[in-house]
């Protein structure tokens, strides 16, 4: 840490607020420096980030040396994934009051958060296929299809599909949960009742419908976004907000896309653990438009 930065650092898990009891000293190489090394009893950085748990929570299934890899990548994909749950959860409310500031701080994290899920595809491309069919088989029929997060977080979106949750009923809570997502309206949907809020023309059948079934593009609400990207100032929030959406949309298929990509690498063509075609699944998936008429509606302007 600079030496100016010293007022303004916040307390974090490795900095105390400025408790000096119980302090050490560094040494002469750190004159002046000091520690705190008696934490018995204290709340600490192992404890309060429950390491012991964390860090024996990855699998070693056949032993082979890239199984770690492969595990602590889902894991920590897994966690971001938690978070972004976390904050699109938090950004309904705002969305529903029309209180669009908090909603585009909440969008900014989130969007970081793909960035991050994106660029974690790199280190996949060091793990060769003859590396992964090391282990492939100790999987049995684990797969990424089956994460229930990864589901929430399309469901959310509004790429609906009740099939989908046929392979969680062996984890009833679960099933539940991505039912309740599935039924209720999704972030694009309560978007859409928004726009409506502020006097825009959109059709009743638009908002109120069977929010299980996953829409498709509609004309008011494709005139509705024409409008205000037209006049973009006027209407500056409704077009940020857009935007924002858009920039989700692009990020979410551009995972999907490195994913794809990534498991050819690996797989080839070969049939996937879950079940499916493998790279033939993920490649139709690569098509999917979360917010169908943003983009439709640039062919129109
Ligand atoms: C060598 C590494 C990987 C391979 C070979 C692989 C392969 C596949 C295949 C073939 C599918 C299609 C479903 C099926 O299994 O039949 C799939 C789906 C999926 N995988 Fe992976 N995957 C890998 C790594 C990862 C990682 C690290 C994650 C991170 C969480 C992940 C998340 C997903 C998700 C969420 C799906 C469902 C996609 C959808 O339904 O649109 N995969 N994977």
């Amino acid at each position: 840490m600079a030496e100016g930065d010293k007022d303004t650092a916040r307390p974090g898990p490795h900095h105390t607020g400025g408790q000096t009891r119980g302090a050490t000293a560094l040494g002469e190489d750190f004159a002046g420096e000091s520690y705190h090394a008696d934490l018995k009893g204290q709340r600490n950085y192992h404890d309060m980030l429950k390491l012991d748990q964390l860090l024996s929570a990855q699998p070693v299934i056949t032993g082979e040396h890239d199984e770690a890899l492969f595990f602590i990548l889902h894991q920590v994909k897994e966690l971001w994934m938690k978070l972004m749950l976390h904050e699109l959860e938090a950004v309904f409310p705002h969305i529903r009051n029309d209180d669009l500031r908090p909603a585009f701080k909440i969008f900014a994290r989130v969007k970081r958060i793909q960035e991050n899920l994106i660029q974690a595809w790199h280190i996949l491309t060091t793990m060769t296929p003859a590396d992964y069919l090391a282990f492939r088989d100790g999987l049995g029929q684990s797969s990424g299809f089956q994460s229930f997060q990864n589901r929430s977080i399309e469901f959310i979106f509004g790429n609906k599909n009740r099939a989908m949750i046929r392979t969680f009923e062996h984890k009833p809570e679960i099933a539940r949960r991505l039912t309740e997502l599935l039924e209720r309206p999704s972030l694009y949907d309560e978007v859409i009742m928004l726009l409506a809020r502020r006097g825009y023309a959109i059709d009743a059948a638009v908002l109120d419908r069977d929010w299980s079934l996953k829409r498709g593009k509609n004309d008011s609400v494709m005139a509705t976004w024409r409008d205000i990207y037209y006049d973009s100032d006027k209407h500056w929030g409704l077009y940020e907000l857009a935007e924002d959406l858009i920039d989700i949309d692009d990020l979410f298929q551009t995972w999907r896309f490195r994913h794809r990509n990534a498991v050819e690498r690996v797989i080839g063509h070969k049939i996937g653990t879950g079940g499916t075609s493998g790279v033939g699944y993920l490649t139709k998936a690569t098509t999917i438009r979360l917010f169908p008429e943003l983009w439709a509606v640039r062919t129109e302007l």
